[in-house]
């Protein structure tokens, strides 16, 4: 017995070492979708990922971060708040996008004077909202009109970044803020963009974004997000893929417990132009913009779901992802199978786990796919091992319930459910969670914790 919990808790260690990071993006714009697709902070679970990342936040002629929604400061603060649901969550705000068509970016690296006004103002509005941590969404250093000495200068910005937040720590002795990016899968982009060497240490997790590989700017058909290449890949195609984007980080010194892998809750769509509906057939652009989304070119996955019930699906073997057509509408999408396949690998080569874009694009109040609210990211989180999630016992709103009610005027703290061995009760801030001991384990009071009978 002895040798078997040792065995355990090796394995639970080995565990937490490695994947253990589930980082979900939610986006601001999202609150404008129609009908049940409207997405704002209300609708995260608080114990589904293990970061929520705020996109996005801009920076203002004055090098100061600043918001961007009328509603922003509103939706931080519903946020933040879930954290007193899950204490262990922890949440970072997004700066990027572009402004006047050009990255914000681009000025504020230029000058030592710029670049300290922006980090000065972005640690007190990140401490006045109560984020953890920040995430840098700059696409991309020396791209789009950002200077070739942008790649030395992101650099610059990163060291001194993490620079402030250690001595930030210090003074407020609160925990540091973490620090995070979101970058290139393509070769020559990554070369260009980033000294990896130099500015992966820095991060405490750095997101890659292993989608939009193939979208209808192309020819032919291709998927957003494959495993591997494509034996029908020419050319820089055959780096189009997870595998090659991940590798060539790798070369370049990127620690794989820094890298998380990008899961794409969405997929991307072609208009065929001949009979051919396979991988490689020929296009003229995008199908229909989703009735949600609103964008030709790609769709959510819950637009994707109901596009399923009348479509004709496709496993591409050599690359692990389907593909969907009917008609003349093609779409290249992530479902529960692809995303095993990718964790599996993703485990195997030992990276600090996976980040998702986005919550608001998974079928995240469960009214389109009829498999439950954030199918994709709750599969996602089961095939990487976490532990079931707690069930909250929502406060009854007719009768009252006594599960419900439990925690009511008691202090924080565990204790035992009289009615299941098998479980025990969390209570925090007057709200009750139900937890569940692994199969065989009862909670024992005496320790507050699961053991053998
Ligand atoms: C994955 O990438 C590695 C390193 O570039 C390569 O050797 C391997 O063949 C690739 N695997 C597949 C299945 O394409």
């Amino acid at each position: 017995m002895t040798k078997f919990l040792t065995a355990l808790g090796v394995l639970l260690a080995l565990h937490m070492a490695s994947s253990n990071k589930l980082v979900c993006h939610m986006t601001n714009w999202a609150q404008y979708r129609p009908g049940h697709a409207k997405f704002t902070s209300d609708n995260i679970d608080p114990f589904l990922c293990t970061h929520v990342i705020y996109t996005l936040a801009t920076i203002n002629g004055l090098n100061q971060i600043s918001t961007i929604e009328w509603n922003d400061q509103q939706q931080y603060a519903r946020l933040n708040n879930l954290k007193k649901f899950n204490p262990a969550l922890k949440t970072l705000l997004s700066v990027g996008g572009t402004v006047n068509g050009m990255s914000p970016f681009i000025a504020m690296v230029a000058r030592p004077e710029s670049r300290a006004a922006f980090i000065k103002s972005a640690i007190g509005f990140l401490r006045t909202h109560n984020f953890d941590g920040l995430n840098l969404a700059w696409e991309y250093p020396a791209h789009n009109g950002s200077p070739e000495q942008d790649r030395e200068r992101f650099t610059l910005l990163v060291k001194e970044l993490v620079a402030a937040f250690e001595k930030d720590a210090k003074d407020t002795r609160k925990t540091q803020l973490l620090l995070s990016a979101n970058v290139a899968s393509i070769r020559d982009t990554i070369d260009r963009a980033y000294e990896v060497k130099l500015i992966a240490p820095h991060f405490d997790f750095i997101n890659l974004m292993t989608y939009d590989y193939h979208g209808h700017w192309e020819a032919a058909t291709g998927h957003n997000s494959p495993l591997y290449s494509s034996s029908m890949d020419m050319g820089n195609h055959v780096h189009h893929n997870i595998n090659s984007t991940v590798s060539h980080w790798l070369a370049l010194g990127a620690p794989a417990e820094k890298l998380l892998l990008g899961f794409p809750s969405f997929g991307r769509t072609y208009r065929l132009t001949t009979g051919s509906a396979g991988l490689g057939a020929p296009t003229n652009g995008p199908a229909d913009a989703g009735p949600y989304t609103r964008t030709p070119g790609f769709w959510a996955f819950y637009e994707v779901c109901n596009f399923l019930t009348s479509a004709h699906t496709e496993w591409i073997e050599e690359q692990k992802v389907p593909y969907a057509t009917s008609g003349s509408s093609w779409v290249g999408y992530d479902d529960k199978s692809s995303f095993s396949s990718k964790v599996q690998w993703m485990t195997g080569m030992n990276l600090g786990g996976a980040h998702v874009w986005t919550l608001d694009m998974d079928d995240f109040s469960g009214s389109f796919c009829r498999a439950g609210s954030y199918p994709l990211i709750n599969h996602l989180r089961m095939s990487m091992g976490f532990s079931p999630k707690p069930t909250t016992t929502a406060a009854p709103t007719t009768t009252r319930d006594p599960i419900a009610d439990f925690c009511r005027g008691r202090p924080d703290g565990l204790y035992t459910n009289p009615a299941d061995k098998g479980t025990y009760f969390q209570c925090y801030l007057g709200n009750t969670y139900l937890h569940r001991c692994q199969p065989g384990l009862i909670y024992y009071d005496s320790c507050k914790c699961c053991n053998w009978p």
